[in-house]
């Protein structure tokens, strides 16, 4: 090439310097690597909590039980049917309870494995989504303040997923990977695409019986190991005690320091909240009948939050939604499965005395 600007120089002829091709820095390395990866910690909490409740369920002797157990899918369903904004499409799961509770069941470990391996990602994330969404309008919607049911949280913990999809470290990134070799070796779209959705279609089948054959060995031999360990035997040493929840010996005093109320201020059907003085639990002192009076711990025996005062014959927990009778603290709908801690009340004059846990 001839004249003043040749393409390599100036027009006054003077050199001029090619750009270097930009070399990131091990900073900026650093920081795509986080990028490329962000979503994996999430995937893999999502992937092994819902494997991990997929397990739970089919192992524990109350999911599959009938109505008779507040902690039975039925019982849930039923408590959701009354409450939720789409209780009317709860039909068809009371109609044939096992089934659905197996299908949600075996549907959080689909979601839990794609998520985890990879595979199908976005399918697997907009499954899990589907069932937080369902969870939140029926289970948690009578969750207060609303922050405090998961099943919100888990449903917008998703949302990446659904949108990323499972690029990296996973079976959808192999095939990627896989099919774009495919294309630079001049295979046909169509012929790539048959053998991305068909080795897909593999996996997923053999990951699915994995998933499966666990899924069922558990249901059928992990129920009975958690039986017994809900329901821990009675140890057979004379005189000795089970701790009761919160740690009192039951039916012992629960300390020295007396702890009283006026009478006036537990009228029928509502309550006073007082400390269990050895523990240091909330206690609501409650008037099941004109002059019957009793206490309840209001800590759920769930997992530990405390259960709203009394209203409308009911005390609820804001945490998963377990209810219990505030006449008998029995629970009525679940995840809970043991009743309140009872304490007795006695009456003196115009004050109420809390007193020991019963057994
Ligand atoms: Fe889970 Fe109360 S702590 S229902």
């Amino acid at each position: 090439m001839t004249g003043a600007h040749d393409g390599h120089g100036r027009p006054d002829g003077t050199a001029r310097h090619s750009p270097s091709p930009h070399t990131p820095s091990r900073r900026e390395e650093w920081k795509r690597t986080a990028t490329r990866y962000a979503t994996l910690p999430l995937r893999l909490f999502l992937g092994l909590t819902f494997v991990y409740a997929a397990f739970d369920k089919l192992s524990d002797s109350h999911y599959l039980a009938g109505a008779g157990d507040a902690a039975s899918f039925v019982s849930q369903t039923q408590a959701a049917e009354e409450s939720s904004p789409i209780g009317w499409a709860l039909g068809p799961a009371l109609h044939a309870p096992t089934f659905f509770a197996l299908l949600i069941a075996f549907g959080e470990l689909a979601v839990g494995l794609g998520t985890l391996f990879g595979l199908w990602g976005r399918l697997a994330a907009a499954g899990g989504a589907v069932i937080n969404l369902t969870l939140f309008l029926t289970v948690s919607w009578n969750v207060s303040p609303y922050y405090l049911g998961n099943d919100l949280a888990y449903l917008m913990a998703w949302t990446p997923l659904v949108l990323a999809g499972t690029p990296y470290l996973s079976v959808d990134g192999y095939l990627a990977r896989r099919a774009e070799r495919d294309r630079l070796r001049g295979l046909p779209e169509g012929a790539v695409r048959r053998r991305a959705l068909l080795d897909g279609g593999i996996a997923a089948v053999a990951l699915g019986g994995a998933g499966l054959l666990a899924g069922s060995l558990t249901a059928t031999f992990g129920r009975d190991r958690k039986a017994v360990a809900d329901n821990p035997p009675t140890p057979a040493t004379p005189g000795s005690t089970n701790p009761a929840p919160g740690g009192s010996p039951s039916g012992s005093p629960t300390g020295g320091s007396k702890v009283t109320v006026a009478a006036k201020d537990v009228p029928v059907g509502g309550s006073a909240q007082v400390k269990d003085p050895a523990t240091g639990d909330a206690v609501y002192i409650v008037q099941p009948t004109t002059g019957q009076y009793c206490g309840f711990s209001a800590i759920c025996t769930h997992s530990g939050c405390t259960v709203d005062a009394p209203r409308d014959g009911r005390m609820y927990c804001p945490c998963h939604g377990s209810r219990f009778d505030a006449k008998t603290g029995a629970v009525v709908n679940g995840p809970a499965t043991k009743p309140l801690p009872k304490y007795t009340v006695t009456k003196s004059g115009d004050r109420l005395e809390l007193g020991p846990q019963q057994a």
